[in-house]
């Protein structure tokens, strides 16, 4: 296997967790069974993450359209982060990492919001890996919600339609402070986006693997690494710029 460098790391990994349920079922388990095998999936890809020393790792954990799935499901999945977050505290204070969420907390239970305020205040001042969990997220939900306080911040005479760039734009996104993804994963065989970061994804190299989420192992995760370290990142450019602009950041 070709070895990863660690200077040619995506900055921002983001990570669609597609396919707990077919795992399970595959077995004859319940689907809760497979989000249970898929949390111990999050604890290898965050621990592996921040030792590689990629600096910001996203996850999408429970999107706006899960809220649909039979509510014991919704139930089970809202029991299992929030016993997985109270038990990983501690240990993302020994790694330096920082909790963080994007989604539409509104609709999450009140206990998760609880666990999840305790958990970024406590690693608030963490210097290393940021993890941010997408809850009750959804990309285009997250852009009408930016278009409303934006369009609430004209009416209050605070920006005016000559000021709208893309970066202004981009601050009001939940994402806000973050760096694009450079990378995403999507595991389970899907090859779409499924409404996830629909604004921030826009130059992002994608990756697709039959693995189910719960099957997805520090090798996989080493293999798309080092795959993505083969691509050519040309954001527009053509690949004359590309070696040019690199010759002078080398120099
Ligand atoms: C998609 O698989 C996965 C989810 C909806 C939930 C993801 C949750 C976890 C990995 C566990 C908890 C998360 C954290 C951060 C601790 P699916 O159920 O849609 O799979 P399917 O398409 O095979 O049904």
């Amino acid at each position: 296997m070709i070895p990863i460098d660690p200077h040619k790391l995506p900055v921002h990994l983001a990570v669609i967790m597609d396919g707990n349920g077919r795992w399970a079922q595959q077995r004859m388990l319940r689907r809760i069974v497979g989000h249970q095998r898929g949390a111990e999936t999050v604890k290898m890809v965050v621990e592996q993450s921040s030792l590689l020393g990629i600096k910001y790792l996203t996850l999408f954990a429970f999107s706006s359209e899960n809220w649909s799935r039979p509510a014991l499901e919704v139930r089970a999945l809202m029991t299992l982060l929030k016993k997985y977050i109270r038990q990983e505290t501690a240990r993302m204070m020994r790694k330096n990492i920082r909790y963080n969420v994007i989604g539409n907390r509104n609709d999450l239970p009140d206990d998760v919001n609880e666990t999840l305020d305790e958990a970024m205040q406590k690693t608030a001042a963490n210097t290393g890996m940021v993890l941010t969990l997408a809850l009750s997220y959804g990309g285009r939900q997250e852009l009408s919600r930016a278009a409303a306080r934006l369009a609430q911040d004209a009416v209050d005479g605070l920006v005016t339609p000559d000021k709208i760039t893309t970066e202004l734009f981009e601050s009001y996104l939940d994402t806000g402070g973050l760096p694009d993804p450079d990378f995403l994963i999507r595991t389970s065989g899907e090859m779409r986006i499924s409404n996830f970061l629909l604004w921030q994804l826009a130059y992002t190299e994608l990756y697709f693997t039959e693995t189910n989420w719960p099957d997805f192992t520090i090798n996989e995760l080493h293999k798309a690494l080092t795959d993505f370290q083969s691509r050519e990142r040309r954001f527009g450019l053509t690949s004359d710029q590309i070696s040019r602009r690199g010759d002078i950041s080398n120099v």
